[in-house]
């Protein structure tokens, strides 16, 4: 198959290069000059384990080019995917669907014979529609089946979970695009992966209720979390506890400072926006976009109240800036919240990511930025684990306890065990957990 790829950021870097890996000729295509100039050069302008080595053996076989050229591309496709942004609109929350109108458009005027035209991009139920107009309005003889096909990878883990998807949803009005998703797919299929083929509009709301339904897990293990703290109770064997069920299942019932990213908030946010259009309200992800949000600040609360109440003239080390490990991406991060009320406590801060730093500074000024987690630590009065990161699970404690004024060690994540962090020498808090 020809694949061209619109849009050549997170999702369309990743899907373009996992198609051309599973043997089909893709074009990604970006307005950015500089983006795919330096794609063309095999930097990838984004952190993504193994991502490196996708593009540049493809790239090298041939089978994966980029280009601004968005018509050629486009004619010589037999399939063209739709990945460029959908971010919040600014006031109201509602998907900002301006990048995928406008690509739309421009594929409408450069398609030659059928072509399956396919959103992946996150976009509100009934944008097939939108698109599907604005193709036909723009070139009334352009012959194209427009389909949804959601995207469900985790930043840090997207190669994998494109190679091995719980199930792939295809939504399609037009028959014809059925055998042709289902080539584009060919090698997952034959792994017998789940191929979901849906109405338009229902794929499109199966991206929105699958990011929802995780966000109120988390955040329903969350709030399990503070009430384990006043009872006494553990969370992480109340998470055990429930997820052997198997209707409810172990994975996304770990408690933290709150989900944050450049999905779950965005997407439950735009999901709201839809219900409340429809009149059909979505109280439960309503309240669980507002319990995140407090929880979020809720966190930096905690610190201070940690350190007496008052953090004044006093440095706090923050460990992890991301929103999750194995990504530079700081969208949405609990740092930023947590950051944000401990510096407006008149605390200093110290923080440290190892991949995150350069996004941060660009965000967050008044911040001490270190070279490593001991670093950040030197002279602080308390340390913060906010991001997960493999290299905060093997920290040597009792050379951070050398390194601090004072010994407080706050792991937001449920990294460490209390009597290996006590042995050393801190007073320990975590999440949901006694003591
Ligand atoms: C999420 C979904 O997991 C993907 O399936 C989806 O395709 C993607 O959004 C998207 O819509 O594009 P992602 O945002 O990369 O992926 O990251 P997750 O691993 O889902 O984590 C999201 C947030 O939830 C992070 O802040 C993480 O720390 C938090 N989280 C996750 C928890 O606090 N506890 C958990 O048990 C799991």
């Amino acid at each position: 198959m020809r694949i061209a790829m619109i849009g050549s950021g997170y999702v369309g870097l990743v899907s373009g290069a996992c198609f051309a890996d599973f043997g089909h000729e893709v074009v990604c295509v970006d307005l950015d000059a500089g983006k795919i100039a330096a794609l063309e050069r095999g930097e990838i302008p984004i952190f993504e384990p193994g991502l490196d080595r996708l593009v540049a053996d493809n790239a090298s076989a041939g089978r994966l080019r980029f280009t601004t050229d968005l018509a050629p591309a486009v004619a010589q496709a037999d399939v063209v995917f739709i990945a460029v942004g959908t971010p919040s609109r600014r006031g109201d929350g509602h998907a900002d669907l301006s990048y995928v109108h406008a690509a739309a458009a421009a594929i409408a005027g450069a398609v030659e014979g059928f072509t399956v035209v396919v959103t992946k991009s996150t976009v509100p139920v009934g944008t097939g529609d939108d698109v599907e107009r604005i193709i036909a309005e723009t070139n009334p003889r352009a012959d194209v089946a427009v389909v949804s096909n959601p995207e469900f990878l985790r930043e840090g883990a997207a190669i994998e979970d494109f190679k091995r998807p719980d199930r792939i949803v295809v939504g399609l009005e037009d028959e014809r695009a059925r055998d042709v998703m289902t080539e584009v797919y060919r090698p997952l299929y034959l792994n017998q992966a789940p191929l979901l083929f849906t109405g338009r509009r229902t794929a499109e709301l199966i991206k929105y209720a699958g990011n929802a339904f995780l966000a109120m897990k988390i955040t329903f293990i969350n709030e399990i979390a503070d009430l384990c703290e006043k009872t006494g109770a553990n969370v992480q064997d109340v998470a055990r506890g429930i997820g052997l069920d198997k209707r409810i299942g172990p994975k996304f019932l770990n408690a933290g400072p709150g989900y944050g990213g450049s999905c779950f908030p965005k997407d439950t946010l735009a999901l709201v926006k839809t219900g409340q259009d429809y009149d059909s309200p979505l109280r439960l992800v309503e309240t669980t976009v507002a319990v995140n949000d407090q929880r979020k600040r809720a966190m930096g609360r905690r610190v201070v109240a940690a350190l007496g109440g008052s953090v004044r003239g006093r440095t706090v080390a923050i460990l992890g800036l991301t929103f999750k490990p194995n990504t530079d991406d700081m969208r949405e991060a609990p740092s930023i919240a947590i950051i944000q009320a401990l510096r407006d406590a008149g605390a200093r801060v110290r923080a440290y990511d190892p991949e995150g730093m350069s996004a941060a500074r660009a965000l967050m000024e008044g911040v001490d930025y270190a070279d490593n987690a001991y670093a950040a630590a030197e002279g602080a009065d308390c340390l913060v684990l906010v991001t997960e990161w493999n290299q905060f699970r093997s920290l040597d404690l009792k050379r951070l306890r050398a390194a601090m004024a004072t010994p407080l060690f706050i792991d937001l994540r449920n990294v460490y065990r209390r009597r290996e962090v006590e042995a050393a020498g801190f007073t320990y808090h975590s999440i949901g957990r006694p003591g």
